[in-house]
């Protein structure tokens, strides 16, 4: 007698679906408009069709991407909605079995225009967590996050974490497959594409060498990468700024920290009512200025004077990396302290209102003292200039807005670990400069503490961890008359 054959197991594969993120609601008016609105936000979404509408009010729980693709006039204006809803950052994505409706995870994503896909995985792929890649708790959730990622996956299935810890090795998938009976292709796929896993060659699998090749990328220490994709904006969700979360339960700490309870010398006998010098003079002049004279607005030849004073380069030389060994190095000098004598920091001009020079987008060559015109779209450079407006709560944009951006492999070459702090204070160091020398030639100006990697990085075309801000200093003429503020 034959035996029974065995009933193969029908891996069903799981659903994605688009849902509205938790602070908005859909409001449909009776003309067909919709507008996705939370407390203090109201994004318009265009007009639909009643069909559409109802639809749309599936996304409450989800609706599956896979039914935005079908070519009739309703799955279109459907695929536009959730589109335009995804553009918006309003959505999050829901990776579920069918079978019992449970969620897997739930992707957030964190940069504007974030889209699931799931990336091709065959058997005979490698693939391997990336060491940026982090789980940690998030209140009562676990999430999966990673600087470089455009999403993060809260993880609703501890079976997940499972598969997580075993792809901190290197892992062959049809060998991972056949260890894990729980392994879920599709999360890998969706975790690749978002750069969680990395995929690598045969010559790569072994040791702790499996790392991402891009040599940019092996410049960065850990810590210091999500520093700077959290500390900035455009690749995380999260607030931002001033914003008080811990108002309602601590208080603020005093402006002066209470003395020392031991001996005490004063200094005050010493004190002269007038500034010392002319240095003194300047400091106490120097003050933050937000709104501009737009009559007056910077020249060409100020500008060229005041990247002059703060930061051309004065002169070059070259030394050896270490003492006894190791490769040549080129240096320079400029007016401001820089750790390392790297100058890392570059400048990079959104130019909105200056006599004798186009409005646009500038590199500022500093070795060459020259200002070198870059493409930016328009409608990019109204967003950097708005955002820098926003932030000194300014009645207009800056004439001049500079943007401190880090070439960050100069500097995290020699140094681990104290890299990006090395850069931070490097920034402060040359945003004085520039707040002196602007007060100096009777111009003002403004640090700004926001700015968005993001935005820039499409600007430019540069890479986020390659080259990027790291601070920003809005430049112009004060109004006369106008004192501090
Ligand atoms: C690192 C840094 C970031 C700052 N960010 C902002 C900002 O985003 N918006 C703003 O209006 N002022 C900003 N400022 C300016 C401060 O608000 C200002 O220096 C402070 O209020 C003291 O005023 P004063 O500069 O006129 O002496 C910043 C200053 C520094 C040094």
């Amino acid at each position: 007698m034959r035996a029974p054959r065995k009933k193969p197991t029908r891996t069903i594969a799981p659903i994605i679906a688009g849902r509205l993120n938790g602070r908005f609601s859909l409001h449909m008016q009776a003309d067909g408009s919709i507008a996705a609105v939370s407390n203090d936000y109201s994004v318009s979404l265009g007009q639909f069709s009643p069909a559409a509408i109802a639809r749309a009010g599936h996304l409450a729980i989800g609706l599956p991407l896979a039914s935005l693709a079908g070519k009739s006039a309703l799955a279109r204006q459907v695929h536009a909605l959730v589109r335009r809803l995804a553009q918006h950052g309003l959505l999050d994505y829901r990776l579920f079995s069918p079978r019992d409706a449970q969620d897997l995870v739930v992707i957030e994503p964190q940069i504007s225009d974030y889209w699931p896909q799931r990336a091709k995985l065959s058997s005979s792929d490698t693939v391997a967590l990336s060491r940026f890649a982090y789980l940690r708790r998030r209140g009562n959730e676990m999430v999966l996050e990673s600087p470089r990622a455009g999403a993060l996956f809260r993880i609703c299935d501890p079976a997940i974490a499972a598969t997580l810890a075993a792809l901190s090795q290197p892992q062959q998938i049809g060998k991972l497959r056949k260890q894990m009976a729980s392994l879920n292709l599709d999360l890998l796929g969706l975790l690749l594409d978002s750069e969680m896993l990395i995929r690598l060659d045969a010559k790569d699998r072994d040791g702790p060498g499996a790392n991402e090749r891009d040599r940019n990328l092996a410049l960065w220490d850990f810590h210091d990468l999500v520093f700077h994709a959290r500390s900035t904006e455009g690749r995380h969700a999260n607030p931002v700024g001033g914003t008080y979360a811990h108002a309602g339960a601590i208080p603020p700490l005093p402006a002066v920290r209470p003395p020392w309870p031991g001996k005490t010398i004063s200094l005050r006998k010493f004190a002269t009512s007038e500034p010392a010098s002319p240095f003194a003079k300047l400091l106490r002049a120097r003050h933050s200025t937000r709104d501009f004279d737009d009559q007056h607005p910077v020249t060409l030849a100020e500008l060229a004077q005041f990247l002059d004073t703060t930061a051309r380069v004065l002169s070059e030389w070259k030394s050896g990396a270490d003492a006894d060994s190791g490769p040549e190095v080129t240096y320079s000098s400029r007016p401001y302290p820089a750790a390392g004598s790297a100058y890392e920091l570059e400048l990079y001009l959104t130019v909105s209102n200056c006599e004798g020079l186009a409005r646009g987008l500038y590199h500022y060559d500093a070795g060459g003292h020259a200002l070198v015109a870059i493409d930016a779209s328009a409608q990019q450079l109204r967003a950097l200039s708005m955002a820098a407006e926003f932030a000194m709560d300014a009645s207009g944009p800056p004439q001049i807005l500079i943007t401190i951006a880090a070439r960050f492999g100069r500097i995290s070459w020699k140094y681990s670990s104290i890299a990006y702090s090395l850069i931070l204070k490097d920034t402060g160091c040359l945003l004085q400069t520039f707040y002196l020398a602007a007060t100096d030639m009777g111009l003002n100006g403004c640090a700004i503490g926001t700015n968005n990697i993001e935005l820039f990085a499409r600007m430019t075309g540069l890479e986020f961890h390659v080259e990027g801000p790291v601070g920003q200093f809005a430049l112009g003429r004060g109004k006369k008359g106008a004192g501090p503020g």
